[in-house]
């Protein structure tokens, strides 16, 4: 057998591949794992269809379907009042995740640093990883799930290449702030620094809140790989289609990354999702939709012990689950799944050391009906 040096020798199967084989196993509700079992909008689907019966069934340019480019600037200008270049500031990536994964790519060397807030989405640390770079880990703050500025910036070094934002942020909810701003402003007047901005969560905001996107802000903008994801806008995780935004400089090192490795996507998707975008309703009503799941969730789960910590952006809420066991948060999960049969997801699997803070994350993009039955289980625990 030829030895193989692994690069990522630290890495074993995910625990949300663990969880929702599980859930699958046990016949459990999966609030794990982060995708609607809500059916997406059909006009979408007949979109696509409809791009698939015109023919458009082979390679679309590389950078991406230049309408669909179009359509994305148009909305970028609409929502965030930034002019975009749809011909060298936009490109049609497979997912949010690639699109972070080629960022991380273009920018990196061996030995470089990237700062990564933790509890993190979990492809952050191997994609700096495995481009020899070194994640160095700061913890939100633990009672709220915001950024600890001062410890970020006790965390730079000479090394420092990049650091990686995330915006409603998964797992917590969290959202940034404009004091959040502010101090990434005063952070890149200090330290020359590239921004890679997760923003795959952007319409799924609560509460009257806005999203405040790089793309607002022309200082951090000039320095930003900002990461997108249909999947998550449209309710189509399993298309894998996003976008990343980034000034032209930037994007010709990333479509370097992008030219070798897809090259380009789907393009009957790409097609049809250009012609949906002209909906602006469908993606202006997705954080009041998303609100409501949430809000149904929580008055299921009223007369459960568990304590949920407020969740102000994406499918996502954490519980404390203090009052009812002392189980670490990765037993406990799975003896959710196999006794009452509802799949969690453990939020210590977002942190490299895995401290149980006897949280666990769930997932309330679901229908109604999921999420009731789901705390009917949960009330007799
Ligand atoms: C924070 C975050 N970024 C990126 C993604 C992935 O997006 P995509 O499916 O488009 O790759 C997810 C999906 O769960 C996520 O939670």
């Amino acid at each position: 057998m030829l030895a193989l040096n692994s690069k990522l020798p630290e890495v074993g199967t995910t625990i949300f591949t663990t969880m929702s084989a599980l859930a699958a196993k046990h016949d459990a509700i999966n609030l794990g794992q982060g995708f609607p079992d809500f059916p997406m909008n059909q006009q979408l689907v007949d979109a696509v269809s409809k791009a698939m019966l015109n023919n458009y069934n082979q390679y679309a340019p590389m950078p991406g379907w230049m309408p669909l480019r179009e359509a994305i600037a148009e909305k970028i200008q609409y929502l965030y009042g930034a002019g975009v270049d749809p011909d060298q500031e936009i490109t049609i990536t497979p997912g949010g995740t690639y699109a972070i994964f080629s960022a991380l790519t273009a920018i990196l060397s061996p030995g470089d640093e990237v700062i990564v807030l933790e509890p993190a989405y979990d492809s952050y640390i191997p994609n700096i990883v495995v481009n020899g770079a070194k994640p160095i880990l700061v913890s939100l703050n633990p009672a709220d799930f915001s950024i600890n500025w001062e410890a970020v910036n006790a965390a730079l070094s000479a090394s420092t290449k990049a650091i990686i934002l995330n915006s409603p942020h998964n797992p917590s909810g969290a959202v940034l702030k404009e004091n959040d701003i502010t101090e990434l402003q005063k952070l890149i007047r200090k330290k020359d620094l590239f921004i890679i901005s997760d923003e795959v969560y952007e319409h799924l905001i609560f509460d009257g809140r806005s999203h405040l996107s790089m793309l607002r802000y022309p200082d951090l903008r000039e320095r930003s790989f900002v990461c997108f994801s249909f999947g998550k806008t449209y309710h189509c995780t399993g298309w894998k289609l996003g976008y990343c935004v980034a000034p032209a400089e930037l994007t010709r090192e990333f479509r370097k990354i992008h030219q070798f490795n897809c090259f380009s996507c789907h393009t009957p998707s790409q097609v049809g999702i250009a012609e949906y975008l002209q909906h602006r309703d469908a993606y202006q009503e997705l954080g009041g939709f998303l609100q409501q799941k949430r809000d149904h969730f929580l008055q299921c789960m009223k007369d459960t012990r568990f304590r949920f910590l407020p969740s102000y952006g994406s499918y996502f809420i954490l519980a404390s689950y203090e009052q009812i066991t002392d189980e670490e948060d990765a037993a406990f999960a799975i003896r959710l799944t196999e006794q009452y049969g509802v799949a969690t997801i453990p939020v210590s699997a977002f942190y490299q050391q895995r401290v149980s803070q006897k949280l666990l994350r769930f997932c309330f993009a679901k229908k109604e009906s999921t999420l009731e039955k789901a705390a009917e289980r949960l009330r007799n625990l």
